[in-house]
């Protein structure tokens, strides 16, 4: 059986790149795939946040996955703090991880970078990231390229924990799509767009209105070569916009660029805000139906008691391996 988990974290606006690298795979994968979809708000406190916005923010992935269109009767979605699971494999997963393998991890060098004081959690996150997957026994985790490296010390650790003890947990294998795996800002291709970019201009939010939308992608930086090429080594900025043009439209990089070939930027610039538009507007429909609904709460328990299910089995076996008193 192929089994997916995977989930974005509730800690900022959803933005086109969590679209992108993440719900837009997961809405196409639900159907190969039996799968699990989380929130991980406690994740998302190993920075500072704002109770309400937490609050807010937790229930706006739930319902976006919805929206985009991920089945609930086929999907387990819920809340990663509804199944206490995941606190209890993440402090046996700190046992393993070594501190130096923590040290390499080039997140949380750039979230801990000019700061005098983080969080000993935004650390060990890690640890907890690779109990979230191997609690599920997931064959496979759809990520975008910036979580391959914790991709790879989930493995590690699977790896370490059957060969110490027994043989408890799956090896997962990332998978980590072609197109849309590392959207970056519409102001710098060189950065992954992100919401903590203090330039509004240079992210589109899953909720941002289609007037915002066709403003932020006119304004999208490009290049002086007034050409539609998909090369992201000479051409980064325009092949960024080509690649969110293949996620929103379902196009091949190969299609959109013939189709402008030899036209400059401003009609490829329309139409690919009219793309974004046309995909957007129906999913915030559906949001605005479903994010106050009963519907969300009750597809959310449902969610945390089927994943709680699956979750305490391998809790259970994990615990029995090490040695601890079960009954
Ligand atoms: P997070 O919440 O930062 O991002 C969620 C997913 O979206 C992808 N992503 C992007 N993809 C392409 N371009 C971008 N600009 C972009 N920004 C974000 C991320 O790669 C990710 O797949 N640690 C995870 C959350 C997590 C998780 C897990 C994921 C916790 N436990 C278990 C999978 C399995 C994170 O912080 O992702």
């Amino acid at each position: 059986m192929k089994r997916i988990l995977s989930g974005i974290k509730p800690s900022g606006e959803l933005n086109i790149g969590g679209y992108g690298g993440a719900l837009h795979q997961f809405v196409k994968m639900q159907h190969d795939f039996e799968c699990f979809f989380f929130v991980p708000d406690l994740h998302a406190i190993t920075v500072p946040q704002d109770p309400k916005e937490l609050f807010q923010r937790s229930k706006d992935i739930a319902a976006f996955y919805i929206a985009a269109g991920i089945d609930p009767k086929k999907a387990t979605i819920f809340i990663q703090s509804h199944v206490p699971a995941h606190v209890e494999l993440g402090w046996i997963m700190e046992t393993q991880v070594h501190f130096g393998e923590l040290s390499r991890m080039t997140q949380f060098k750039e979230k801990s970078d000019g700061k005098d004081s983080v969080s000993s959690a935004l650390f060990t996150y890690p640890a907890l990231m690779a109990a979230d997957i191997l609690l599920y026994q997931a064959t496979h985790v759809p990520v975008g390229e910036d979580q391959k490296q914790h991709l790879e010390m989930t493995r590690d650790l699977a790896a370490r924990f059957n060969s110490r003890f027994e043989k408890t947990f799956v090896i997962p294998e990332p998978i980590i799509p072609t197109i849309g795996s590392r959207i970056m800002g519409l102001d710098d291709p060189t950065k992954k767009m992100s919401k903590s970019n203090p330039n509004k201009n240079s992210y589109v939010l899953l909720l941002d209105s289609p007037a915002d939308i066709r403003k932020k992608l006119a304004r999208a930086v490009t290049d002086s070569e007034m050409s539609v090429r998909y090369d992201w080594d000479n051409k980064p900025a325009v092949s960024n916009l080509i690649e969110i043009y293949a996620v929103f439209s379902g196009e091949s990089t190969e299609t959109i660029e013939r189709r402008y070939e030899g036209q400059g930027y401003g009609g490829f610039k329309k139409d690919l805000a009219e793309v974004v538009v046309e995909k957007l507007v129906p999913i915030q429909e559906r949001y605005r139906d479903i994010i106050d609904s009963d519907v969300l709460i009750r597809i959310l328990k449902e969610g945390a008691m089927r994943a709680s299910e699956t979750a305490q089995i391998t809790l259970v076996q994990a615990k029995r391996a090490m040695g601890f008193v079960t009954f």
